[in-house]
């Protein structure tokens, strides 16, 4: 099978790896991809989010299944146009892709189906919002009233959440998204809702439209410091598998969430064929879902995929048809597994570009380090082109072992302000004694 890749960070790389074992593959494309991708799959450069020439390059280079990584691309609809030039791809259409692409139209959907998940007020009008803040204070106080959530409806990679402490940042948010209008039209409506308190949680799972198939649970890291300081950032690190997600606790979210919510989807006239991710508030009262995305997380993809010991290839195929109930449940390796973004300094904000980059060559067997922002430059050398520039990934028999194992390696890594969080799978690390 000739496969193409859309998208260019550590979750394509990763992709890719785990893509490429497959004995079913005779070509591998990512585009536009990135330093690491090149050494395992042509990387061929174009615009993701140029779709027709996606589909049309697709078409002239005879590709049997194309795998689409980021959100955009899917909230734009290039699967619809892949469709329509009778390509299989896996990922799902314009249509199914707003359960992440609106969290409006998504909450509602959720509602309507009955998911657990945080009640919510929703609005495009400024001044009935800051009425509904006021409604809420006056009926459950001043303080009382927060912590609130208020979240721009549109894809805003990751800037579209805020946690509001009190009256002054819930409005300072809503001036943000409803009136300076700095998301454009991401934050042309928002919701507000109520603020849930547990321990976060990462589930994918692959959908063929019908059945659901979930994958291992894992945890992501958001912020950019240790202990959750610092600004939200695209992801500093994952690791798999928590040891508060049991059995119980995963077929809990299957059955309350992941399948009504496939369900929800069909009913709506929207399948959702590809990989939906369900972010997840483990709270006391049990799972609720934080939001629904419709593509691979990142960089949880990179400690659940090097645990995956079936085919990703043949399941994402099995996803595309609609026939999962034909290809055997994916079998998992019992080891653990955590990954570690290494970053440029200064990011999220702004960072330096093209540096060089060494010390891939001293790194232990057994780690991976998946590329995201790097690149070859005209003299060959690999040089940072991103915030995010590399996931390190280590397996080991428990979180801690990996843990230990991926933290003993970061060191052999150099750039120019090269960083990355210390306390990665920490928690899952039992206190001596
Ligand atoms: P989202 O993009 O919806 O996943 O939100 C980004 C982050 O904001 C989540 O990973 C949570 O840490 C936080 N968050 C979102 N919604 C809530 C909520 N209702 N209560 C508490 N935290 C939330
Ligand atoms: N890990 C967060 C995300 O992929 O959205």
């Amino acid at each position: 099978m000739r496969v193409l890749v859309i998208g260019g960070g550590a979750r394509e790389h990763v992709l890719c790896w785990k893509l490429a074992q497959s004995p079913h593959l005779s070509a591998l494309f990512c585009a536009p991809g990135n330093g690491g991708t090149a050494a395992i799959a042509e990387n061929v450069p174009l615009d993701p989010m140029d779709f027709a020439a996606c589909a049309d390059w697709a078409e002239r280079h005879a590709i049997d299944l194309t795998v689409i990584g980021p959100d955009d691309p899917l909230g734009g609809g290039i699967v619809d146009v892949f469709a329509a030039h009778g390509l299989r791809v896996f990922g799902p259409t314009r249509a199914a892709a707003r359960i992440e692409s609106s969290k409006v139209w998504a909450k509602r959907l959720l509602l309507d189906a009955g998911i657990p998940t945080a009640d919510a007020y929703h609005t495009d009008d400024y001044d009935a919002a800051l009425a509904y803040l006021a409604r809420r204070e006056a009926e459950h106080g001043a303080d009382a009233a927060y912590p609130l959530v208020v979240k721009a409806d549109g894809l805003a990679a990751g800037k579209g959440v805020i946690i509001a402490h009190d009256g002054g940042e819930a409005r300072a948010a809503l001036n943000t998204f409803l009136v300076e209008r700095r998301l454009g039209a991401a934050g042309s409506a928002v919701l507000i809702e109520e603020y849930l308190e547990g321990r976060e949680l990462s589930l994918f799972a692959l959908s063929d439209g019908e059945r659901v198939v979930p994958l291992v649970p894992a945890c992501d890291y958001k912020c950019a410091y240790d202990d959750d300081e610092g600004p939200n950032t695209g992801g500093m690190g994952a690791y798999s598998p928590p040891a508060f997600a049991t059995p119980e606790l995963l077929a809990a979210i299957a059955r309350d969430m992941l399948i009504p919510a496939v369900r929800a989807l069909h009913a709506a006239g929207a399948p959702f064929r590809g990989l939906l991710y369900a972010g997840l508030m483990i709270t006391a009262r049990g799972p609720y879902v934080l939001e629904f995305n419709a593509r691979f997380g990142d960089p949880e993809t990179q400690v659940v995929l090097p645990r995956l010991e079936s085919d990703l290839l043949e399941l994402c195929v099995a996803a595309a048809d609609g026939r999962l109930d034909t290809v055997a449940p994916p079998r998992w390796s019992d080891e653990a597994a955590c990954g570690v973004v290494i970053a440029s300094r200064g990011y999220p904000g702004p960072f330096a570009k093209g540096l060089p980059i060494t010390g891939l060559d001293a790194l232990d067997p057994g780690i991976r380090a998946f590329h995201a922002g790097t690149r070859r430059d005209t003299d060959g050398r690999l040089v940072t082109s991103g915030g995010r520039v590399l996931t390190l990934v280590a397996r080991g028999a428990t979180v801690a072992d990996a843990r230990a194992r991926v933290y003993a390696n970061a060191g052999r890594i150099h750039f120019d302000g090269a960083r990355w969080r210390t306390d990665i799978g920490a928690r899952e690390v039992a206190p001596a004694g």
